[in-house]
């Protein structure tokens, strides 16, 4: 056994191949079990798939870069949960293709900022951060008000969705461009913002 170890400690190659050996298979252990347990692949109570305006207007989140400075994943911490409500389970991200948990938090958690402010906070705030919040250091997004939101492509999004198992009925993917038209992104990104984290009920 000791002339074993031996083999394996003076033999980089051998370590190496033993040591991915290993890490695979723990990791396989501890993460092959969540693709099927429920509290991880099951919607929370009361999650809705995003309506039109709002994939859209994630979609513009995604584009601005917003992930940059701000996540979307409220850790189980008491100072977490102080400042922004309700810790974040993995079934309010279930319909999330690709979730915007992010990790950098130049800005506050956003995960839980659905109702937190009136659409005209957010419409002020986006415009010029400095209107409503003296000290941000945010970039304003003036453009957005703008530009009227692009639907050509927003039936094919959602049918894509569905195949990645979001339930979209035909009504809904039939009505979407007519609900885009004549919005803007500042609309379609605000409706999107106003929906974070309000499936779970919390006390904030
Ligand atoms: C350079 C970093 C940075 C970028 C990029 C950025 N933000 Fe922010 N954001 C901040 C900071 C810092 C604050 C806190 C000050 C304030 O409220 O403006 C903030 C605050 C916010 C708030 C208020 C949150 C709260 O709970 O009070 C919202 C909503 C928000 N940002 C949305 C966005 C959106 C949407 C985008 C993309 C269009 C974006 N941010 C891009 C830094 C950023």
């Amino acid at each position: 056994m000791a002339l074993t170890h031996d083999k394996i400690e003076r033999n980089a190659g051998l370590l190496v191949v033993l040591i991915i050996l290993l890490v695979s298979v723990g990791g396989l252990v501890q993460i092959v079990p969540l693709f099927f347990m429920h509290s991880t692949t099951e919607p929370v109570a009361g999650l809705k798939p995003y309506t039109p305006l709002q994939l859209a207007g994630r979609d513009i989140y995604v584009r601005e870069g917003c992930y940059v400075c701000h996540s979307q994943m409220i850790r189980p911490f008491r100072a977490e949960t102080e400042r922004y409500g309700h810790y974040s389970l993995a079934g309010e991200f279930v319909y999330d293709h690709p979730f915007q948990w992010g990790s950098k938090r130049t800005g506050p958690d956003l995960a839980r900022v659905g109702g937190r402010y009136s659409d005209e906070w957010h419409r002020l705030h986006l415009m010029n951060p400095r209107d409503v919040v003296p000290t941000s250091i945010m970039p304003g997004y003036p453009w957005l008000a703008q530009n009227t939101v692009d639907n050509s492509d927003i039936e094919r999004k959602l049918r894509v969705m569905r195949l990645l198992g979001v339930p979209y009925d035909d009504k809904t993917i039939a009505g979407a461009r007519d609900e885009l038209r004549g919005k803007t992104e500042m609309d379609a990104l605000i409706a999107y913002l106003q929906v974070l984290g309000t499936a779970v009920k919390t006390r904030r």
